[in-house]
Formats: structure tokens, sequence, C-alpha cells
């Protein structure tokens, strides 16, 4: 068991050495604390994620993220052992599209494919036709007939912006993660005066009236390259702040700044996303739990969507 007060240092080692005889790989997404980016095999977007754990030779899959992320390796991976650092770490946008409510919700159109994006639970996956991330949503729609119906679940914003991307209409489930939707155009248009020259750099589960004003919208993931490619030396950055600590590493000499938010809107920290401390997946390795099951023939109803998704993208 750990002592209270272990250093970095001494967590990052004792990581490395559980790691090793556990055949064990790290997952880790941007959003989560500098320390267990640190010490992960793979930081990525949910979608490098659910590849690298697709193809991963390991016997252990650690997942340090939010719920659905885990869920989605363990999906992919029904024969390994998935761990999570806290299993208590879900991401509210997944919870706001319960599974009874969205049944009843396709009924009302019978004829739609549906299109769920990866954060969702397994029971909603199972639901769906083909699951999608922020950085395959507009290509994976892109490839449906044009005169096919489609449901898009759970994000509307994520929805609205490849609606108007693809100039096609889709059904919308009125879910949104409350990092995300908590910017204001009218706040950051202030902070770009504040820095003339800057570029405006935004996550696709952002308002549209913030999504409009962007430079560039994509994943994680194309944030971050498009942070490094861009000549520009100022980005205002409209998602989670975790993404920084990889931006400022890949380009010491730019200035990063996070998206102001108005004060009186919930901070702009996805808090679940830090529940992973590094404290916490030490021990979860030492541990072998919290572990990550899914019911077999549940993960395989959720399997097939998923599968489409990364043959489609
Ligand atoms: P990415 O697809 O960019 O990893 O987004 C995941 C997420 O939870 C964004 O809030
Ligand atoms: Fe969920 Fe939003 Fe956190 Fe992403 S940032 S995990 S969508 S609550």
């Amino acid at each position: 068991m750990l002592s209270p007060g272990t250093s970095v240092q001494a967590l990052h080692e004792r990581v490395r050495e559980l790691r090793e005889e556990m055949n064990a790989m790290i997952l880790a997404h941007y959003y989560t604390v500098p320390e267990v980016q640190n010490v992960a095999d793979v930081v990525g977007d949910s979608l490098a994620l659910a590849r690298a754990a697709e193809s991963t030779g390991a016997d252990v899959i650690v997942f340090a993220g939010v719920y659905f992320m885990a869920e989605t390796a363990a999906i992919l991976n029904p024969d390994k052992l998935v761990l999570m650092p806290d299993n208590r770490a879900g991401c509210p946008l997944a919870d706001s599209c319960p599974v009874d409510e969205f049944r009843e919700f396709k009924k009302l159109h019978p004829d739609a494919l549906v299109i769920t994006y990866i954060n969702s639970s397994a029971d909603i996956k199972a639901e769906s036709d083909i699951v999608c991330t922020s950085s395959n949503a507009e290509r994976i729609v892109s490839q449906i007939p044009s005169d096919r119906k489609i449901i898009f679940a759970p994000d509307r914003n994520l929805g609205t912006y490849v609606m108007k991307k693809l100039n096609r209409e889709m059904i919308l489930w009125e879910g949104c993660c409350y990092v995300h939707d908590a910017y204001r155009w009218e706040i950051i248009r202030e902070s770009l005066e504040e820095h003339p020259g800057a570029k405006f750099i935004a996550h696709p589960e952002c308002r549209d009236e913030v999504l409009v004003h962007a430079d560039f919208v994509g994943s994680t993931g194309a944030l971050l390259d498009y942070s490094e490619k861009t000549p520009a030396s100022v980005l205002i950055v409209a998602t989670e702040p975790g993404i920084l600590y990889e931006m400022e590493k890949r380009s010491p000499d730019k200035i990063f700044i996070p998206a102001p938010k108005d004060s009186s809107s919930p901070s702009s920290v996805c808090t679940q996303m830090k529940q992973s401390t590094l404290e916490k997946l030490c021990e979860c390795m030492e541990l072998r739990r919290p572990r990550i099951e899914v019911d077999p023939a549940l993960g395989e109803a959720a399997l097939r969507p998923i599968r489409r998704m990364l043959e489609m993208s």
C-alpha cells in the first residue's frame, strides 16, 4: 500500500515496475493531470486511445480517463484485464442519455440510422448503428447516403457542427458537455481583443455561437496538431485546459491561453478527468482493481458499431 506523501518520482518508478510485471499498457487522455500523462504509454484523443486499445498486445490495459473510454477498451478486449484508477469518474455528457429514454426517442424515428458519439454508455452503443468520435464524426456522416435519416446522439453541439459542415439535417439528442457548453463568444471576443494576432481554436463540443468564430475546430488531437503547425505564436484554446500541457511541451515558444468563461459559468476543468490521480493509478495497478467489466452479450452488441467506426475512419 502507498504511504501518504510518496514522491512523484517514486510513484512513477513503481508504476513502471508494475507495468513491466503485468505486461500492461497505460492509456491516458489529454485532459488527465500531467503526472499521469508523463507515465502513460499513449496519450491521445478518444479515437487514438480506442485504436491503441484495439491493437495492443499487452495483457492488461490501464485507462486514465473517464468511464466510457475504459468501457470502450473493455468492449474491444473482452479477454483482457482493463483497470481504471477511479471507476466513479463518469462523463456527464454520456450520462445525459439514459438507455430507456433513448429507446423511446428511437421509436419516434424508426427509419433513422443511429450514429452515436463515443461519449456514451455501452447500452447506448448497443442501440446504435455506428459510433463516432469528435475527430471522425464529419467523415462518418459524410459516408451516409444523403436521403438517409440520421439520429445523432448525445452531443447536440457536435451534431449541429456536423450538420452545418455537411449541410444536412440530423435528428439530435439534446445532450451537452458542461465544460464546453459554458463558453460564450462575447467573453472570448474580449480576450481576442486583448491579444491581437492570436488564433482562436475550439473543440466541436462548444456551442455554434463560439465555433462560428474559431480559426480552427477539431478534436483534442486535431487541436494539438494545429497548434504545432500554425505560425501564430499566441493561441486561445476553448477546450478542457489539460490539453495545454502537451501543447506547451510541443511548442515551448508559443503562448497558450485557456479561453475564458463568465465568472457565473461552471469551471472549464473536467473534474471527472482529474479523478485519475497518479496515486490512484499506482494503487489500481497494485490491487488490480477497479476492473472494468462489460456483460458479454452487451459487449458484443456494442462492439459492432465501434468496429464500423474503426472501418469507416
Ligand atoms: P476527444 O475526441 O477530442 O478526445 O474528446 C473527448 C472528450 O471527452 C471531449 O470533451
Ligand atoms: Fe465528458 Fe465533457 Fe469531461 Fe469530455 S470534457 S469527459 S465530454 S464531461
